[in-house]
């Protein structure tokens, strides 16, 4: 263990995520400057080789070597430093007795999950001893959910200096993207369809727009969930389902639930995609559709996961990162019908170049946050972080946020 913590450690550093996050850590803050931290993962030799790929920026950079079903190996990494970042996943499969860990130990932690399934569970088994640790444990600091979740955030603040009350309907609309997805995304939403495939009762908790808030949350507001081809007259576009709406909204709710509703009681959030016209929104309806159709059933989730989608480990290319991007738009409207509209870009692709600079900003942003200041508990980005982690991705990440005219 070192004499001081690190700031922060990169558990599963050699996965597909990882490995973008680690180069991006090397070159951004190098190994012995302000920042101190490390590598973890359950293979040395592939750690090692990572490390080597790195260059001289971080000859000495520390790393620790610990298997995510080893109690004694996570120990020994989760004392050592100030915040876990992990993108060991699926998270349903090998991530729980690593929250376990943390939320007892006082320790913070960030993650990539996107698995509300596995989000409750957590909840469910660690908040009294994150309470009593002052652990602050804030998942989905990815793709999903920081752009959608600060994206609110920063709408909510603007709505309350412009018309001091609230956007209590606010819509999200991805207007452009462009990236691929990788083989651990893959897995973890295989993963969610046959866990909800195998338990009814997880079937039913998943269609309540509300399962990630509190349980005494007493939400009732109706929501609108993008499942077709539907036009929408404030965006004044056809919109098409957003694959990522799921866990996004269940994040944005749990937000303001935590925030003693602040976007209203009766706040009403969706999320849906930009298309070029009734056709391609069907036909995009039409592609997820079918694609949720197969996932869902075990032998055609078999055949997807042999033949179609990519294997763990896999992902898109660099040269596909670099490409990628994203424009998100929000539409908020008062109770009294003041309107005000957000964008959200994002250099690199969503899901991985992105991805990565955002969750290692997030674990930054949580290790420079007292504890005096935040108290511990199952956070969200908006809620444990909200404007420093605005600043940060501003000026670290290549994220813009801005208030737009249309
Ligand atoms: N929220 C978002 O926007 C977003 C974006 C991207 C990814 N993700 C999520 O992030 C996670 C990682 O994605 P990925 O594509 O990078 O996955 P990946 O390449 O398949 O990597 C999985 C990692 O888990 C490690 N691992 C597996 N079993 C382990 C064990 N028993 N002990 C320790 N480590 C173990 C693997 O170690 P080895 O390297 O030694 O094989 C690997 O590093 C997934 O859950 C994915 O859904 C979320």
């Amino acid at each position: 263990m070192p004499d001081q913590p690190f700031d922060v450690t990169v558990f599963g550093a050699t996965s597909f995520v990882g490995q973008i996050l680690t180069r991006y850590m090397a070159e951004t803050y190098g190994h012995g400057g302000d920042v101190r931290w490390a590598i973890a993962g359950r293979s040395e030799a592939k750690l090692n080789e990572l490390k080597e790929s790195l260059g001289p920026t971080v000859v000495g950079l520390p790393v620790i070597v610990a298997d995510a079903a080893d109690e004694e190996a996570l120990t020994g990494m989760v004392k050592g430093t100030r915040v876990v970042i992990s993108t060991v996943g699926p998270y349903a499969l090998y991530g729980s007795l690593l929250v376990k860990l943390c939320a007892t130990l006082g320790t913070d932690y960030v993650d990539l999950t996107g698995e509300p399934q596995w989000i409750r569970r957590m909840i469910d088994a660690h908040e009294e001893d994150a309470l009593r640790s002052g652990a602050r444990i804030v998942h989905c600091c990815g793709f999903d959910s920081i752009p959608s979740d600060l994206g609110v955030h920063f709408l909510e603040a603007e709505a309350m200096k412009r018309f001091g009350a609230p956007c209590t309907t606010v819509k999200m609309g991805v207007k452009a993207m462009k990236g691929g997805a990788s083989g651990g995304t893959v897995a973890s939403m295989m993963n969610a369809m046959k866990e909800m495939g195998e338990n009814p009762d997880l079937k039913r908790e998943m269609k309540n727009p509300f399962s990630l808030c509190p349980r005494e949350h007493g939400f009732k507001a109706r929501q609108r969930n993008v499942q077709g081809a539907v036009f929408d007259k404030d965006f004044g576009r056809w919109l098409a389902p957003f694959v990522m709406a799921a866990i996004n909204t269940r994040v944005v709710h749990r937000s303001n639930a935590l925030r003693d509703k602040a976007y209203g009681k009766e706040f009403r959030y969706d999320e849906s995609v930009f298309t070029k016209g009734r056709w391609s929104a069907t036909g995009m309806t039409l592609g997820l559709g079918g694609f949720m159709v197969l996932a869902a059933m075990g032998p055609t989730r078999g055949l997807l996961e042999r033949f179609v989608v990519p294997k763990p480990g896999e992902g898109p290319s660099p040269e596909a990162q670099e490409k990628g991007f994203y424009d998100l738009r929000f539409y908020g409207e008062t109770d009294k019908g003041d309107i005000l509209r957000a964008k959200v870009t994002g250099d690199r692709d969503p899901g991985y170049g992105s991805t990565s600079k955002m969750l290692a900003q997030a674990g930054l942003a949580l290790a420079g946050l007292a504890k005096a200041d935040l108290a511990g508990g199952f956070w969200t980005p908006a809620t444990a972080m909200g404007d420093p982690l605005i600043d940060r991705l501003q000026k670290h990440a290549g994220l813009t946020f801005e208030i737009v005219e249309d």
